[in-house]
């Protein structure tokens, strides 16, 4: 399962999550507000940002420097727990993580 904390505030936890899926793909096929995807999932629009709780940034580890230059092009809402909800996929020993969305750079 997964908690995702949307832009407005709304926290919903999703069971039945597919194996292999990311929290980009997750958060659009649920309705997640504030995930946009545009780029599709190709680490190229950052519209798909969302902060990792601190107890989960461990397992789900920090982003690569491809991602972190995309980050980077949001450094205005960045934090130290960001990531790209693209580049995050479901494998079991994510079962549980908790997600907030990032509000939209400005
Ligand atoms: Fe574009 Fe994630 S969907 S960077």
């Amino acid at each position: 399962k997964v908690t995702m904390t949307d832009v407005e505030g709304e926290t919903r936890t999703f069971e039945d999550v597919e194996d292999g899926i990311s929290l980009m793909e997750l958060a659009k096929q649920r309705g997640v507000a504030g995930i946009m995807g545009d780029c599709g999932g190709g680490c190229a629009c950052a519209t798909c940002h969302v902060y990792v709780e601190d107890a989960w940034w461990d397992k789900v580890g920090g982003p690569d420097d491809i991602e972190f230059a995309m980050l980077d092009m949001v450094a205005d809402v960045m934090k130290d727990n960001s990531r790209l909800g693209c580049q995050i996929r479901m494998t079991p020993e994510l079962d549980g993580l908790e997600v907030t969305v990032a509000p939209a750079s400005s």
